[in-house]
């Protein structure tokens, strides 16, 4: 059957725990990370054209890069390298991206990342190139770090600088998370390099996984969970942007069971008892007028799939 189009849904992901390392002679930090994706979506659309071109919509839509810079079509051109490399066929002429954005942009919730992920798998399904899901994945690093976990979705492990992943054993409850929206937003290398600031003069310990954190993932239990969130990005994106301080503080004084910054911010995650629970803890939070807006989500989502083609 000829495909003319393939749609592709991707998850935002949100770190359980983001323990960084000292930075590494190539530019990046050595991490540990949980990654956990969830049910906030954008849905990214590859159809041929004559020449590669990307179009967005939605959240944010405006602050994407729309020329080659982008992230998806770097995802496309990096494929289109790897089918070629082992023999196979990626058509003749190029892929028009057209994105339909939710994840905020530059947000700390992987939405680039996400849409580069959704753009190789929907690119895989367009010229069949039968690919493996480990193949996509080591194709995605290329394009960033957090490229991989969106392929792959749930809860999973990532060492290295984010990429190398092993998904986490964890029960299988849904836990359900509120997200909070700010009025900004902070570049992930600038919140790497205040942390490197911050951290002047001391000696960095390699990071280390969480033993109650995975404990809590087993067992599905949520207040153990909360209690074991961690982020070592969460107090330089704080010295950036001190207003989320008071985005925490109001989702703890309204019940929330933890609560976070999300990766490199500013988006914070709160962490509920259950969905009704997250939908009275999105109510306050948006009453108390501490971002600009509000979303509930449960977790994990499953990574890129397709939806149509
Ligand atoms: O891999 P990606 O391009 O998404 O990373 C964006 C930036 O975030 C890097 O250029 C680097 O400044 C920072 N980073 C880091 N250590 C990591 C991941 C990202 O310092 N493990």
């Amino acid at each position: 059957m000829f495909v003319t189009s393939v749609t592709v849904r991707v998850p935002a992901k949100i770190n359980l725990q983001l323990a960084v390392g000292p930075l590494r002679r190539d530019g990046y930090h050595g991490l540990v990370t949980v990654f956990h994706a969830v049910s906030l979506f954008d849905d990214v659309t590859v159809a041929p054209a004559a020449a590669d071109s990307v179009t967005v919509t939605g959240e944010g839509a405006g602050s994407v890069p729309a020329g080659p810079d982008n992230l998806a079509l770097r995802a496309v051109r990096a494929l289109r390298v790897a089918v070629a490399e082992r023999g196979g066929d990626a058509g003749n002429g190029g892929v028009a991206v057209a994105i339909s954005k939710r994840i905020p942009v530059a947000g700390g919730m992987a939405g680039g990342s996400a849409d580069a992920a959704a753009a190789l798998v929907a690119c895989d399904e367009l010229w069949c190139t039968g690919l493996t899901q480990q193949e996509l994945c080591t194709v995605g690093a290329e394009v960033g770090s957090d490229v991989p976990f969106a392929v792959l979705g749930g809860t999973a492990v990532g060492r290295g600088r984010g990429e190398q992943l092993a998904p986490a054993l964890a029960s299988p409850v849904s836990f359900h998370w509120v997200l909070a929206f700010a009025d900004g937003h902070l570049p992930t290398p600038t919140v790497f390099r205040t942390l490197d600031k911050l951290r002047a003069g001391q000696q960095v310990p390699e990071p280390e996984l969480s033993n109650e954190l995975m404990a809590a993932l087993r067992a599905g239990a949520v207040d153990d969970l909360g209690a074991a969130l961690s982020n070592d990005l969460q107090e330089p994106a704080l010295s950036l942007f001190p207003a989320l301080r008071k985005t925490l503080d109001a989702g703890l004084e309204a019940g929330a069971r933890g609560a976070l910054v999300s990766g490199s911010g500013p988006t914070c995650y709160f962490l509920a008892r259950d969905a009704r629970h997250a939908t009275d803890l999105a109510v306050a939070l948006s009453g108390a007028g501490v971002c600009r807006s509000v979303a509930t989500a449960a977790g994990p989502a499953p990574g890129a799939s397709v939806v149509a083609g």
